[in-house]
């Protein structure tokens, strides 16, 4: 039996007009201040760097510090990868165009059942924020998304605590869809109070792990929907 929230993927043959599979040809993208590129070889100091920030870490699933070594296999690991490739994420290095300086990534996220639909995400070194950057690399993105790639629905999962990231997104008016509880497992919650000041004001009471254990963690999901493909 289907229940009502099941969802359908699209008959086979059934594109809806959207370009799917791998982007292949993708090498870089330009939006007024950055570059948004494929990683390469020279990204591997840097991209170890930011990602062994604790601050740049705290709502995010890796650990640190986040060792060359990581950083030399993750981006090999891109090096074979394409943008827009069902069931997988790829990852965009983001350079300030001025400088050429590697300040952080973009990554993109496709659905392997409905390749119409795309997750995204962002991290940027800590000293290249509060410039607007991030945000001018996600417009890219989400521009890349809707317009190149015809995608019909792109969604941000972001955790609670994370208002800076909620701000993003909700200035990008990517509208708030869901408020799932519990719903991820990251870091340890370190506050003993059992309420997340950080929580962008939806009255959740975070879950408190038994002690030496990780947390369940809250997310937002927010999403964007392209009108004209409607
Ligand atoms: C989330 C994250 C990318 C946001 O970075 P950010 O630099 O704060 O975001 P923005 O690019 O939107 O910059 C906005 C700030 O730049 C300021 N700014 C300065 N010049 C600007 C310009 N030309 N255009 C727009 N904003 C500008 C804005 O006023 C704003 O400042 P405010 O937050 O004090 O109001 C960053 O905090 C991060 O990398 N966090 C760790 C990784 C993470 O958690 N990712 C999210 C996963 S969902």
């Amino acid at each position: 039996m289907t229940s009502h929230c099941e969802l359908s993927p699209p008959p086979a043959g059934d594109t809806g007009g959207a370009r799917h599979g791998p982007d292949v040809a993708f090498r870089e993208g330009r939006s007024e201040r950055l570059v948004i590129r494929r990683f390469g070889v020279e990204d591997v100091a840097s991209f170890a760097a930011y990602r062994s920030e604790p601050a740049t870490a705290r709502y995010q699933s890796w650990a640190t510090p986040f060792s060359q070594a990581q950083a030399s296999s993750f981006i090999e690991s891109l090096q074979s990868a394409h943008p827009d490739s069902p069931g997988a994420w790829f990852q965009f290095a983001v350079v300030e165009a001025a400088t050429g300086v590697h300040i952080g990534d973009v990554a993109a996220g496709v659905d392997s059942d409905d390749p119409r639909v795309a997750t995204i995400g962002v991290t940027l070194t800590t000293s290249a924020r509060g410039k607007g950057y991030a945000g001018e690399a996600l417009a890219w993105l989400l521009d890349y998304l809707f317009v190149d790639r015809q995608k019909h629905r792109v969604t941000a999962d972001c955790d609670v605590r994370n208002s800076g990231a909620a701000a993003l997104l909700d200035h990008l008016r990517m509208r708030r869809e869901a408020h799932h509880l519990q719903s991820t497992w990251l870091k340890p919650i370190t506050r003993p109070s059992g309420v997340d000041s950080g929580d962008v004001g939806l009255s959740v009471v975070m879950a408190l792990p038994p002690p030496g254990q990780g947390a369940l963690t809250p997310l937002l999901r927010l999403a964007a929907d392209f009108r004209a493909h409607g």
